[in-house]
């Protein structure tokens, strides 16, 4: 078996994609996704890019292989794949339906396996009362059995509407502000050792 020597990397900079989930007409979570993004691209351990997965606009999953074979037939899965590999590290900014995530975010994760391994995933999630937790928790869920590692540091938002001004800005207070720092510096952290470990990975 080869020796993998650990050497620092010397490694700053990751690929962070925030993904948007919901892909409804008139949903809110490209209001409360741009305050994300322009918090982390203050951040110059990331470079950052918006993923919205309303214009990714995937079909329910019509591949005929499982995804971890990577023998891709359509050309949205090829994009997608591409997309998605590029990434260092995700947060996925969420709403909660019926308790759950948006079936569009469960799909979109799904398409995929090996592109996702190794990564560590943040959650920011909006709702009601318990501001997305429940979708939250039962994400946690699906990104471990993707081999990635959930964060437990999180932005969960109650009663998100108040932020959202006429305009459709999202105006954070200093709580989400402070809440979303400790999250990126957390992933950044999680960033550098999970690449290290997909370097170890291809030499087993
Ligand atoms: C199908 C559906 C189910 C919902 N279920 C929940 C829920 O379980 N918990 C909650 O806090 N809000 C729930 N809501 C309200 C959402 O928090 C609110 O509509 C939010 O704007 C949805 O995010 P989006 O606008 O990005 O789609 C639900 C909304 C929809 C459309």
């Amino acid at each position: 078996m080869p020796t993998f020597v650990p050497t620092n990397t010397g490694i700053t900079m990751f690929n962070l994609k925030i993904i948007i989930a919901s892909t409804r007409p008139g949903r809110k979570g490209p209001s409360i996704a741009s305050w994300v993004y322009d918090v982390a691209k203050t951040h110059n351990e990331f470079d950052t890019e918006l993923v919205d997965l309303a214009e990714i606009n995937l079909p329910f999953l019509d591949e005929p292989e499982h995804p971890r074979l990577q023998k891709y037939q359509h050309q949205h899965t090829k994009d997608w794949s591409a997309k998605i590999n590029e990434g260092d590290a995700y947060i996925v900014v969420t709403s909660e339906y019926n308790f759950s995530i948006p079936a569009s975010l469960k799909n979109a994760m799904d398409y995929l396996y090996n592109e996702w391994n190794y990564k560590p995933m943040a959650i920011v999630s909006y709702g009601g009362v318990s501001g997305g937790l429940r979708a939250a928790q039962s994400l946690k869920q699906v990104i471990t059995a993707q081999k990635m590692m959930p964060l437990a540091e999180s932005v969960p938002i109650p009663f998100f509407t108040q932020f959202i001004d006429a305009d459709g800005k999202f105006n954070a207070t200093d709580i989400h502000n402070k809440g979303l720092g400790i999250l990126l510096k957390e992933l950044a952290f999680w960033a550098d050792g999970m690449k290290y470990m997909r370097e170890k990975k291809k030499t087993q």
